[in-house]
């Protein structure tokens, strides 16, 4: 077994959402020990917090530059090698534009930055860092969202001509509808958030999955949001009519004011052979629609799936592994980049999808704006 990598965090403190699918997903293949931390912006609680968890206290620090200033005087075979960053969005981008300029590899939750001209700005500093940098779009790390993409371009389905990626949740609904609440939740504070809520937060994921399974671009969007009350800024639900490479055309639908929807993330591709469809909260179905013959389903672990499926899965067919396990499947590609070995690029999203993400969120943004126009992407 090689040496253990030795691992930043950066958020993802005990009252974070996404801290925990973090950590664990960085111990499922035994591959990261976690060596350092700024769990939080405050001291004692990220100190009181590494206790909890059981990590030493050494190597949390007060604030991201003294973590930058402390590890970088440390032997290059002590330092962190690579930190995620799992804080509110508008800190991904200084701090991992300061982690590359030091030589760090970087694991960065989405969106990757705030703005389309930092995530160019990032990629140009990746170019000349030469480390690993992948962006955290959890879902694609699913066995069956890879069998998607791998039967997708094996042409299994045929031609595409159709998708439909639809991201609905309800959570926000509460607090939309109370003034006071609104004032409370960094996502929906432009300068914490970026310029999206909607579309920047989950319409995002959507528009990620449908790059990663298709492998096509979308070139043009047009797009309609509902901001709820005059005084939001930030969209709640919006609509993106999509055209991609090859006339394929299709549609992102997003909501945060879904009420009653949980996490529904739901990715439809239609070829001239058949159709795929894949479900987030029953992740290890995939379906594929025949015509004209019964509908078949796909499931984990069998040797029918590609070899970047059953990478992804650990245990044999009918032991359902999930939303963990999918964002372990990431750092176990990520730790494979780190190390030199070989890997499949469908095993984790890199810098491009994080700066054609951004690329989508202000696109979105400007076609709403402008009138519900057409806008080309880059
Ligand atoms: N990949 C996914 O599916 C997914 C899901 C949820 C959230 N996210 C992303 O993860 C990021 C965090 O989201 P969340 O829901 O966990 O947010 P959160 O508000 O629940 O947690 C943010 C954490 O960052 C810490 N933090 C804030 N400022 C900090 C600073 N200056 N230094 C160190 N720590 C600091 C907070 O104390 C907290 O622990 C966001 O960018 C979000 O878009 C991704």
């Amino acid at each position: 077994m090689p040496k253990k990598i030795r691992l930043g965090i950066l958020g993802g403190g005990g009252d974070s959402l996404i801290g925990v699918l973090h950590r664990v997903a960085s111990f499922i293949n035994d591959n990261y020990e976690i060596v350092g931390a700024v769990f939080n912006p405050d001291l004692e609680d990220s100190i009181a917090f590494a206790k909890e968890i059981d990590i030493p206290t050494n190597r949390v620090y007060k604030d991201f530059d003294t973590l930058v200033e402390e590890e970088m005087k440390l032997p290059e075979d002590e330092r962190i090698q690579v930190c995620s960053i799992l804080t509110p969005n508008f800190l991904h981008y200084p701090m991992a534009k300061k982690l590359l300029d030091n030589g760090f590899h970087v694991i960065c939750e989405k969106p990757m930055t705030t703005t389309y001209e930092e995530a160019k700005i990032l990629q140009e500093t990746l170019k000349k860092a030469g480390t690993v940098f992948a962006v955290t779009h959890t879902y694609t790390g699913y066995p069956m969202v890879r069998q998607m993409r791998e039967m997708i371009k094996e042409g299994v389905i045929g031609k595409v001509h159709k998708v439909d990626a639809q991201y609905y949740q309800g959570w926000m609904n509460p607090i939309i509808h109370d003034k006071e609440k609104r004032g409370t939740v960094w996502r929906l504070d432009p300068k914490k958030a970026g310029i999206s809520s909607c579309m920047g937060d989950i319409g995002v994921h959507a528009f990620n999955m449908i790059e990663y399974t298709t492998g096509l671009q979308v070139q043009s969007l047009l797009c309609d949001f509902n901001y709820m009350y005059d005084d939001n800024v930030m969209d709640m639900d919006g609509t993106a009519l999509i055209r991609m490479d090859k006339n394929v055309k299709g549609v992102i639908r997003a909501s945060q004011v879904a009420t009653g929807e949980e996490n529904n993330l739901t990715i439809a591709i239609y070829g001239q052979k058949g159709g795929l469809k894949w479900e987030q909260e029953n992740p290890n179905y995939l379906y594929k629609l025949n015509d004209p013959e019964p509908l078949q389903v796909y499931k984990p672990g069998h040797e029918y799936n590609s070899d970047l499926s059953l990478d992804g899965t650990k245990l044999p067919p009918g032991h359902p592994e999930g939303i963990f396990d999918s964002m372990a499947n990431i750092y176990l590609g990520v730790a494979r980049a780190i190390r030199g070995e070989e890997y499949n690029s469908g095993e984790f999203p890199t810098m491009l999808d994080g700066v054609r993400g951004l690329n989508f969120i202000e696109n979105t943004v400007a076609s709403h704006k402008q009138g519900n126009v057409w806008v080309d992407m880059d």
